[in-house]
């Protein structure tokens, strides 16, 4: 496949994947489109920018006439689609952001390249990403998610990712769009933005401020390092079945208060402080509202079909993220002040497109 079209690539996953693939497949030009909202940093994609192969559009996927000219003008062959508002706590604050990303801009992307393949699918996909938080919320004792666990979202987020599943699905039935979708559970690692648990109580370990632990912190989630989601995006997207589903998880399900004991751990030792004295920052506040009980996903399917499996123990997932925020005190006192936000405009004023356009 020669032009690729990697929705979202300046976010935390999506940085990872395109990473990844501008250096493992030179052959193939990335096309990178993202809106460059408070999740969106550019200086996560420091390391491609300049690449022959990699080139950057700054667009809103709400915006159907840029998404058809994209597809058209860069003549897009496979799409992976990350872009959305990600943080379930944002959607409890403003649903609307996630009915237009989530749903409306899948249905943008998804119509557009139907409207552009017109029905000569050989050799395209369309890979959808999501996230197990669609299968709603398990009982302590309930098997894991499967693919053929019924949809039951409770957020505003996973109610928005979730439309778009279906709407994915719903393309792939009525058009016969190569549509691929996978479904992860909870990711951590590097470019993170310290709004989710897991950076977010590491930067305040740092800064010694407190650790805001929803409810009693009973909630479990299965944990998966971004590298090992990335490396199964890779293996779906070329070796998936088209018209499937995988569920991607790492079989890691923690409960909160026990993976924040974790993260005082590895984080104190590492600042040289003696062991857990950042327990002291614990501080049990008001529960989400609607906060799921227990995720957990079952990835056997993905595990014996395309041979994946999660390479990182979780300790030292934990240990080699706290690591990359301590050493990148710049990348998080850039995101925390917000000045992150002016470094596109600074570099490239007006320009939407950054990188090389020869077609
Ligand atoms: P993120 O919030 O870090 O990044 C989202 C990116 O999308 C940002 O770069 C943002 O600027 C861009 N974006 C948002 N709205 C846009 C729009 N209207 N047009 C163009 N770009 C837009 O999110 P993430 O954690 O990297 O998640 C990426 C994808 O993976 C999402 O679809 C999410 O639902 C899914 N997912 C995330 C997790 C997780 O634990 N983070 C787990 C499973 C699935
Ligand atoms: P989060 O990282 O927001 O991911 P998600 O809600 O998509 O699973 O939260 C992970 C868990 O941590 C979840 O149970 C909510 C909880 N949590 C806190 O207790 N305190 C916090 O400040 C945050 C951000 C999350």
């Amino acid at each position: 496949m020669k032009n690729i079209l990697i929705t979202g690539g300046a976010g935390f996953i999506g940085s990872h994947v395109v990473r990844s693939w501008v250096k493992r497949y030179p052959g193939c030009r990335v096309v990178n489109v993202d809106k460059l909202t408070y999740a969106g940093n550019l200086a996560n994609l420091k390391e491609v920018e300049g690449k022959e192969n990699y080139l950057f559009v700054r667009a809103d996927i709400c915006d159907f006439e840029a998404m058809r000219e994209l597809f058209t003008r860069y003549a897009i062959e496979g799409v992976i689609h990350l872009a959305a508002e990600s943080h379930v706590d944002r959607s409890i604050e403003d649903p609307f952001a996630f009915a237009r990303t989530n749903v409306m801009g899948t249905l943008n992307l998804l119509q557009a390249a139907t409207l552009a393949w017109a029905g000569d699918h050989a050799g395209k996909v369309f890979y959808h990403v999501s996230t197990d938080e669609v299968y709603g919320s398990l009982a302590a004792d309930a098997p894991p998610f499967t693919e053929a666990t019924r949809y039951d979202p409770h957020s505003p987020y996973s109610a928005s990712k979730a439309s778009s599943d279906h709407l994915a699905r719903a393309f792939h039935d009525t058009y016969g769009l190569p549509v691929k979708i996978s479904n992860c559970s909870n990711n951590y690692g590097p470019y993170q933005f310290p709004e989710k648990l897991i950076p977010l109580f590491i930067h305040n370990i740092v800064q010694e401020k407190p650790l805001p632990v929803y409810g009693k912190g009973e909630n479990v989630r299965d944990w998966l390092h971004v590298e090992d989601h990335a490396r199964a995006i890779d293996l779906i997207f070329h070796e998936g079945r088209v018209g499937d589903t995988y569920n991607i998880g790492g079989g890691n399900e923690w409960r909160n208060v026990d993976l924040i004991k974790v993260l005082i751990r590895v984080t104190d030792e590492l600042l040289g402080r003696p062991a857990g004295s950042s327990a002291r920052l614990i501080t049990h506040v008001t529960d989400r509202a609607g906060h799921d009980a227990r995720y957990a996903i079952d990835s056997s399917k993905l595990q014996r079909e395309l041979g994946w499996r999660p390479s990182l123990p979780f300790e030292e997932g934990i240990r080699r993220t706290a690591r990359w925020y301590l050493d990148n005190p710049g990348w998080l006192a850039g995101v925390t002040s917000g000045e992150y936000r002016h470094y596109y405009e600074k570099m490239y004023g007006t320009r939407t497109t950054i990188g090389h356009e020869n077609s």
